[in-house]
């Protein structure tokens, strides 16, 4: 087998080049092939300095994550960067697209490093439950700075090539051609006789200051990352760093590394990063299918959610029409989006020239015809089927052949507002969540005859706007808003049963979900949701619990937080939640009118009855075929709705849990509530009985 790893001498520099597409990931073979190469050149007498780079789209991208959890292959990463820092000629890493984890350490172990412009570096293991195993921990903070290097490998945030110059991450921006110029730098060190810089070398500073920064950061991630067991072990290898001589910071750095890589939480992440780039891919749909392009972009509706949809576009620089029923309500809409801007900009996320340059993109109209040319239309008007219908008929008088037509509903049936115009195969769903132009996810709707270059398109724009493009089938409520149907209906239920909405949030917070389901309507609105269910009142349950005391607060003006009150109360302008007396004895009024006896209700029993359904829900969205993948699931809840990615997203976390004891935990609902809301799918009675989890239920 040839090495991925190939060696060139160009006059006195020996080239060291990867090449493992797609990311240069530093599997078995490239870790070898480095050895080899790098060795090659310290014996090779014409050769004065050492480059190495990657060929393809990026330097090397990290240590290669499908071989974790398998047997460790010689040589370890470790190893190479040993070879390479005890060279005897200068090495100079070539860095190229984003040097991440591995990788960037790779480049730290070498003398000097060299970057094109638009490059980044970081260490973003501790987005996989792990922290830097292969000296990270150690050369960066000699190499930019205790606190830095806490930033860096703590939050996981990636760094571009100018800043990583500003704290000495890197050594040279190049200015052309990156292998000339690291070429060219080499050469230069080598005349300049400069030292063969050992970043474990490097002294290390100990000062208050530092000890601050370090107690400051593991405040921080208390607050910023509860939940979470990779970071404070990231602040304790860097600060290993600080107390520790290298070689056995070293050591500390594998033992915090192996005990991350043994937690459950690091299997969860692991599983949702592959979880999430398998969701990209549709079966049926590859490179052979054709992409539309698009443009140009419509959006009608300049409420919260279309205003948020238009960001997305303008942010990558598309123009947007917006189109409105008056003048007022344009006015009202667009000044919103300038605010959200404005905000973003205050914060120096984006300049105050980027407000005015995303603003100038974004039209706002009220006649329909200013769509003619739009390549791709988003309907985002209220929850209404003949309003959306209506809209559906126009767009297909005006818009222009081939132009996507979609709808951003959260549970309307597509098909029947594709079915209102004469090309049905240009219609999608395209379901934004709010905020729409900050969340991550985005749900995909494939109705009964959206085409399948319309699909590609969707999920290819997906990527662009720098969202998680998730295909659904056609249901109720599609994958998200169905399984946060029977969540929040356990939730509401377990009220009537005794437990205040305040306790059953922080149960569920303390599961790690962002925030609770009452917590989470008072901030959506409470007469949103309730709209939402008006509307499918024909299909609801017919059970007085069911909603009960949420439909009760909508009818009398309870609708969340933009009133100051819901299932909570709100002081003037704060988003705390407070109990409110006043809903906790409606609540047992209600309950003692629908004959339901108030008892204890536990956290355990919370979080079970909350999620176990959620999982059985699942389960039938897969049997019915509405979702392709469990692991789209578990994106979903993860990006749309703050479930905690360190466990893995419901249908992981059913695994984990044990499918038979879920079942056993259904079946024993079902035994004291009637079969009314509890009754197993029969996927995971399947799995439950096999022994197996989702990831295998395509065995059963
Ligand atoms: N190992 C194995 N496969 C990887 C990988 C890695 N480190 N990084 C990416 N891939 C795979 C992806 O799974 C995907 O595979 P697929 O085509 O079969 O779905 C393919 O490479 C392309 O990835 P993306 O779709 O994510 O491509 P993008 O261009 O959008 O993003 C990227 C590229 C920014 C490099 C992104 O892939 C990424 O963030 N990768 C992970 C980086 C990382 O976490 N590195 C640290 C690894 S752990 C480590 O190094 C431990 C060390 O400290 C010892």
């Amino acid at each position: 087998m040839t090495s991925p790893v190939s060696y060139e001498r160009k006059g006195s520099i020996a080239v060291v080049t990867a090449d493992n597409p797609p990311v240069n990931a530093l599997g078995q073979a490239v870790r070898q092939g480095l050895v080899d190469a790098v060795e090659r050149a310290a014996g090779d007498d014409a050769v004065k300095a050492v480059v190495i780079r990657c060929a393809g789209r990026t330097f090397f991208a990290g240590a290669d994550i499908r071989e974790f959890g398998k047997p460790p292959l010689d040589p370890p990463l470790r190893r190479v960067h040993e070879v390479i820092t005890e060279c005897p000629k200068p090495v100079v890493a070539a860095i190229h697209g984003t040097a991440l984890g591995g990788g960037f350490e790779t480049a730290l172990a070498c003398h000097y490093r060299i970057a094109v412009p638009s490059a980044k570096v970081g260490t973003p293991e501790v987005n996989l439950g792990i922290l830097p195993g292969a000296g990270g921990t150690q050369r960066l903070p000699r190499l930019v700075g205790v606190e830095n290097a806490l930033e860096l490998v703590v939050f996981g945030r990636p760094v571009g090539a100018k800043q990583a110059l500003a704290m000495g991450a890197i050594d040279e921006i190049a200015k052309g051609d990156l292998e000339a110029d690291a070429i060219a730098y080499a050469e230069r060190l080598v005349a300049e006789g400069a030292p063969l810089r050992k970043v474990s070398d490097l002294p290390i500073e100990k000062t208050p200051e530092v000890e601050a920064a370090i107690a400051r950061y593991r405040e921080r991630i208390a607050r910023e990352r509860r939940g979470f067991f990779a970071p404070q072990r990231c602040i304790d290898a860097v600060e290993a760093a600080v107390t520790l001589p290298f070689e056995e910071g070293m050591a500390r750095e594998r033992e915090l590394f192996n005990e991350c890589m043994a937690n459950p939480q690091s299997r969860a992440q692991r599983y949702a990063f592959f979880a999430e780039r398998e969701a990209g891919s549709v079966p049926g749909i590859g490179k052979q299918t054709p992409i539309r392009e698009i443009r140009a972009v419509a959006v009608i509706g300049a409420g919260t959610m279309g205003g948020g949809i238009a960001m997305n576009f303008a942010d990558i620089g598309l123009p947007v029409t917006i189109v409105e029923a008056s003048d007022e309500a344009l006015e009202r809409g667009l000044g919103v989006v300038r605010r959200n801007y404005e905000s973003a900009a205050r914060k120096a996320r984006i300049t105050a020239a980027e407000v005015d340059a995303r603003m100038a993109l974004i039209t706002g109209v009220t006649d329909y015809q200013a769509v003619a040319d739009a390549d791709l239309i988003i309907e985002a008007v209220y929850e209404d089927m003949a309003l959306k219908k209506d809209i559906f008929g126009t767009l297909d008088a005006v818009a222009k052949e081939g132009a996507i037509l979609a709808t951003n509903t959260s549970t309307l049936d597509v098909d029947e507002i594709a079915a209102v115009t004469g090309r049905p195969g240009d219609v999608i769903g395209l379901h934004f969540f709010s905020p729409a132009n900050v969340m991550r996810l985005l749900e995909i709707v494939r109705g009964a005859k959206t085409t399948e270059d319309v699909i590609a398109t969707a999920m290819k724009m997906a990527k662009k706007i720098g969202k998680v493009g998730v295909l659904s089938g056609v249901c109720y409520g599609f994958i998200g808003n169905r399984m946060l149907d029977v969540y929040a209906r356990e939730a509401e239920l377990m009220l009537l049963e005794g437990a205040t909405p305040a306790r059953i949030d922080k149960a569920l917070y303390d599961f790690g979900m962002a925030m609770g389901p009452f917590a989470m309507f008072d901030l959506a609105g409470v007469d949103v949701a309730w709209k939402t269910r008006e509307s499918h009142r024909d299909r609801a349950p017919k059970d007085p619990s069911y909603y009960h005391i949420g439909d009760l607060l909508a009818e009398m003006g309870r609708h969340g937080q933009k009133v100051g009150r819901g299932y909570y109360k709100y002081e003037e302008g704060s988003r705390t939640p407070i109990p409110d007396p006043e809903v906790e004895a409606l609540i047992r009024s209600e309950a003692q009118k629908l004959g339901i006896e108030q008892r204890e209700v536990d956290d355990t029993e919370i979080v079970a009855r909350c999620l176990y359904p959620m999982i059985n829900e699942g389960a039938r969205i897969l049997e019915e075929g509405i979702a392709l993948r469990p692991g789209d699931i578990d994106t979903v809840w993860i990006n749309g709705y703050g479930f905690p990615v360190y466990r893995g997203g419901p249908m992981f976390y059913g695994g984990e849990v044990g499918l038979d004891k879920v079942l056993a935990a259904i079946e024993t609902y079902r035994e004291r509530y009637g079969e009314r809301f509890w009754t197993p799918s029969p996927l995971l009675e399947k799995l439950a009985k096999a022994g197996k989890t989702f990831a295998q239920w395509k065995d059963v």
